[in-house]
């Protein structure tokens, strides 16, 4: 039943890609209610909360316009003065943005949190999601601009990122806080760019991601197990959500005229949340998720489910062999990854994404020296890493303390 549910789901998708009238029509016709803050965009919102905030755009190699938002310093100019504030990044997960590590009240979010400790705080975007798509030669809406999954978010995206904020600072290293597919691009970056380590020594994975195998979330299986490589040569490698706008007026309508049906359908595709969550904002949530990623990006996924290993996209026998010139693309081996990183693990018991079978896996594959320690938080699911209004308590501390303790900054 549910699976048919995806179906419609993805079909609509694909019918709204053909006509972008409906989410113009939407954008006409529905002005919801919603919190003062659902309106607001992501600099209003932190600009709205007391802190100083500020827009960038780093360009890849293959011409994709990033936009990475930083908060140099704390509230009320705390930090601001000095010139040793230190840079961080933070890098969301699949389907979002940078809007996900300032989803809650300053006192919860991490965001906030690392400003006000002195930190130079910058949220990445991949490219692809509502604030990267923009290319210096390809249209948004060409089908070449949507060719891409998180093999190039880890070769391209992230090594941009971190070179710009060097280049910025003046600081040699960037610490590191990736979740969910933050993680899965931080291990390519790791394992393809030879540099990359000694610019980021310190990694911070929340909810991290290697191996699906395991995955219970019902989406990606459901995905993995429908044959989808046919109904993704029907939509081509386009837009996974061609009009986020339609979705946010999904969410906001419909959620209003039935929450329950609207938190099931959530659950099903994210997984449980189980963590305290502050329903209040939902709407600001609704305002501004999800972030999008090209339909080549969900494949990615299904294919890590269905094929059971961390290895880069696979464009079948002959794709393969002119791509990769071997008939099986490349897989990341973990236990490659450099030991002169350090790597702090934080995983929850009721992940879906990152199962704990899987997060055991990854932890017993990457060099034991690498690993400052991993934390199994109980009943935390996927999106309570950033947005359960206890991380500030049981995730957030650790993390401070690691950046202290393990950055040469
Ligand atoms: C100001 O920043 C320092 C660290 O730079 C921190 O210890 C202190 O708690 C901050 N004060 C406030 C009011 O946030
Ligand atoms: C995209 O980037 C180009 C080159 O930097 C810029 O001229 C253009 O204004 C940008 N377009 C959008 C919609 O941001
Ligand atoms: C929940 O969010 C609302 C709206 O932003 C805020 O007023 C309230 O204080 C929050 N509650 C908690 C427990 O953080
Ligand atoms: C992924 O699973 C394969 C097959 O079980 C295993 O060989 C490999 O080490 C795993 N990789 C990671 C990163 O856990
Ligand atoms: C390491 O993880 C354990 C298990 O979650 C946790 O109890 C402990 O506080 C962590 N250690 C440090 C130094 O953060
Ligand atoms: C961080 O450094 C402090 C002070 O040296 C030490 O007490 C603490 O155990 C260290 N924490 C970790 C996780 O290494």
């Amino acid at each position: 039943m549910k699976k048919y549910l995806l179906l419609l789901l993805l079909i609509s998708l694909y019918v709204a890609n053909g006509y972008n009238s409906i989410s113009d029509y939407i954008l006409h016709h529905h002005r919801s209610i919603r919190l003062p803050d659902a309106d607001l965009s992501f600099m209003g919102i932190v600009a709205e909360n007391g802190y100083p905030i500020e827009e960038h755009f780093a360009t890849t190699h293959d011409g994709y316009i990033l936009r990475l938002f930083r908060i140099p310093y704390g509230i009320n100019g705390n930090g601001s003065s000095t010139t040793t504030r230190r840079p961080v990044l933070l890098q969301h997960g699949l389907l979002d943005s940078s809007i996900t590590w300032i989803i809650n009240l300053p006192s919860q979010s991490l965001a906030y949190i690392l400003a006000d400790q002195g930190y130079d705080v910058w949220m990445g975007n991949n490219r692809g999601n509502v604030y990267s798509t923009n290319h210096t030669t390809l249209s948004v809406k060409s089908k070449e601009f949507w060719q891409f999954s998180y093999d190039e978010m880890g070769i391209y995206d992230l090594p941009t990122m971190i070179d710009y904020i060097i280049k910025e600072t003046g600081f040699t290293q960037v610490p590191y806080v990736g979740h969910s597919e933050g993680t899965m691009q931080a291990w390519i970056a790791y394992l393809k760019d030879q540099d990359f380590s000694s610019k980021v020594p310190l990694f911070m994975a929340l909810g991290p991601v290697g191996n699906v195998t395991h995955i219970t979330n019902n989406a990606l299986r459901a995905l993995a197990e429908l044959k989808i490589d046919d109904l993704f040569k029907i939509f081509g490698f386009n837009r996974f959500l061609p009009s986020p706008e339609l979705l946010r007026f999904l969410f906001i309508d419909f959620c209003t005229e039935c929450d329950i049906c609207c938190a099931d359908v959530v659950e099903w595709i994210c997984g449980p949340h189980k963590g305290a969550f502050n329903n209040t904002r939902m709407p600001l949530v609704s305002g501004h998720e999800p972030g999008g990623t090209s339909i080549k990006n969900i494949q990615h996924f299904a294919q890590g489910v269905s094929k059971k290993q961390f290895q880069m996209f696979d464009y079948g026998l002959v794709g393969n062999i002119l791509k990769y010139d071997s008939d099986h693309p490349p897989i990341y081996d973990l236990s490659k990854f450099p030991t002169n990183v350090k790597v702090a693990l934080f995983s929850g018991t009721l992940d879906e994404l990152a199962d704990p079978v899987d997060v055991q896996q990854l932890f017993s594959t990457l060099p034991k020296e690498s690993i400052i320690n991993w934390s199994i938080i109980h009943n935390y699911a996927h999106l309570d890493y950033v947005w359960a209004l206890d991380a500030n308590q049981l995730i957030y501390p650790q993390i401070i303390e690691y950046l202290h303790n393990f950055s040469n900054n």
